[in-house]
């Protein structure tokens, strides 16, 4: 047969090669200069961010920067940032402000912003004009040319602003890491699917997906490393190398089972699925890879049919609850979370008592709930929206409550049960000597116990619980 594994997306060895002589000359002159100079990439929004971060920083070690742990002392600070809500790009804008002080102690600082605000027009001039100490300006698309703008920023003393341009696959680009247990791995890109409230598909670009080759190396890369939790990435996995631009013979669920047949001590963990795009061959994939985590985060949005059509989310609240029973049937313990958004324009208290059933019957392990946020260009922006704030709110406080209740008796349920853990680190918020794991579904356990164990699976008795965690001693 044919083999249409091919990504025509790919950007050719020849631009990634001259990427790599744009890092060895910016080495060059950062030597020159004398002293180790530091790079800070503060991160903002999900997995797809921090996984262009890890590149980013891959990117500055290889530019003969050091790696800071925050903005104070470095010489190049980098804002990847998030723009699905709006309160996100307030909170870059005031930190960008903050940036200002290290600017004026040392001129010859450079500060960049990245990532999905970037690829906002309105940003980019908001930048341009007025944050004049911001050098360079990238969004996610043209990330991979960094070098390349960093070098005209140092070099030719330019301001360099990279937004849009084609939606590219860069391959071979350098990547750090600064966890040792759990990696992320982008198996595809941008979105097609103009969620009509969404912001990604305008900043990210159209979806393209990674040829399964690479993937797998990368995979297989990575369980020789150590990383025991792997997570692939992709705005909706599920859709894996069947966009307009691919057709690949491997699609998510033969992905799945391929990279599951190398062998060692792993799970393999993915976001996010689209409802519309899963189905059996997914559900039956995740029960026959004993390395899948029995866990699906499945965001549903809304449980009022009315609104999911005003969504373009292309479900409706009944197949949602079908692929719930499909997903039980054959894991019954799967853990199962999701996203849902209140107070989208014109959602009604009634669509809104949908939503709250939905939840009530499907019972999540845990839910992101969030406020609708209006986002230039998208078309909910231009629906109308009359239902006051405080209203919003109400329905807001009164699904995150009816939530609370679920995930603490769900959470009830686990104590005296003993339970696989993989140890993550030490655990935030708590006395010296507690750890953080996670359960094969991705719940959170903290214990007390030496460092060592951390990056093992170990067994744990739960006996103690809040809404997000679990507590418990090995045995
Ligand atoms: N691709 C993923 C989600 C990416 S954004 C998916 O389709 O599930 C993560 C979550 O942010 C979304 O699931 C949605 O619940 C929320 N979100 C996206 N745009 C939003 C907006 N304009 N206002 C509020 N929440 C939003
Ligand atoms: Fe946004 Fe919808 Fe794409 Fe998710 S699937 S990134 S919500 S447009
Ligand atoms: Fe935010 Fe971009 Fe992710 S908008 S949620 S960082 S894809």
């Amino acid at each position: 047969m044919e083999n249409r594994d091919i990504s025509r997306n790919e950007l050719g060895g020849e631009e990634i090669s001259r990427q790599y002589e744009y890092m060895a000359r910016v080495r060059d002159f950062n030597a020159a200069s004398g002293g180790t100079k530091l790079c800070y990439v503060e991160t903002y929004g999900c997995q797809q961010n921090e996984a262009d971060s890890e590149n980013l920083r891959g990117m500055a070690l290889e530019m003969g920067y050091g790696i800071a742990d925050g903005p104070e002392g470095a010489s190049l600070i980098v804002f990847n940032t998030c723009a699905v809500r709006e309160h996100a790009e307030q909170r870059v804008f005031g930190n960008i402000g903050a940036l200002l002080k290290y600017k004026r102690r040392d001129p010859s600082i450079v500060i960049a912003l990245t990532g999905c605000m970037a690829g906002e027009e309105h940003v980019a001039q908001r930048i341009k004009k007025s944050f004049p100490y911001v050098s360079i300006v990238a969004d996610s698309r043209c990330l991979w040319k960094f070098p390349e703008l960093l070098f005209g920023v140092l070099v030719n003393g330019k301001r360099e602003f990279a937004v849009g341009g084609s939606d590219v696959i860069a391959e071979g680009l350098p990547l750090h890491r600064n966890r040792a247990v759990k990696g992320w791995l982008p198996v595809m890109y941008g979105c097609d699917n103009f969620c009509s409230y969404c912001i990604v598909p305008y900043v990210r670009g159209r979806e393209r997906s990674r040829k399964p080759e690479s993937v797998e190396e990368q995979f297989r890369s990575m369980v020789g490393a150590g990383y025991r939790d792997i997570t692939l990435l992709g705005q909706n996995v599920n859709s894996y190398g069947k966009n307009s631009r691919e057709s690949f013979e491997t699609d998510f669920p033969k992905l799945l089972r391929r990279l599951d047949s190398i062998p060692g001590d792993y799970l393999i963990r993915f976001m996010t699925s689209h409802p519309k795009d899963a189905g059996d061959e997914l559900f039956d994939a995740m029960r026959d890879c004993s390395h899948v985590a029995p866990h699906l985060h499945l965001p549903f949005q809304s449980g009022s049919e009315r609104i999911l059509k005003l969504m373009n989310r292309g479900y409706t609240p009944e197949h949602y609850l079908e692929l719930v029973r499909g997903i039980r049937e054959r894991i019954p313990d799967i853990v199962l979370t999701s996203d849902v958004i209140v107070g989208f324009p014109g959602e009604t208290e009634e669509d809104f008592v949908r939503t709250l059933e939905l939840v009530e019957k499907v019972r999540f392990d845990a839910l992101f709930t969030f406020i609708y946020s209006p986002r230039k260009g998208t078309r909910a922006a231009e629906m109308p929206n009359d239902t006051p704030a405080e209203e919003i709110n109400r329905r807001f406080d009164r699904l995150v409550e009816l939530q609370n209740s679920i995930s603490a008796e769900k959470h009830a349920a686990y104590e005296g049960k003993t339970l696989r853990v993989l140890v993550d680190g030490k655990a935030e918020n708590k006395p010296d000597g507690w750890l953080s794991s996670r359960t094969d579904g991705g719940r959170l356990v903290v214990f007390e116990g030496s460092e060592d164990l951390i990056g093992s699976f170990v067994r744990v008795k739960i006996n103690g619980h809040t809404t997000w965690s679990l507590s418990g001693e090995t045995v």
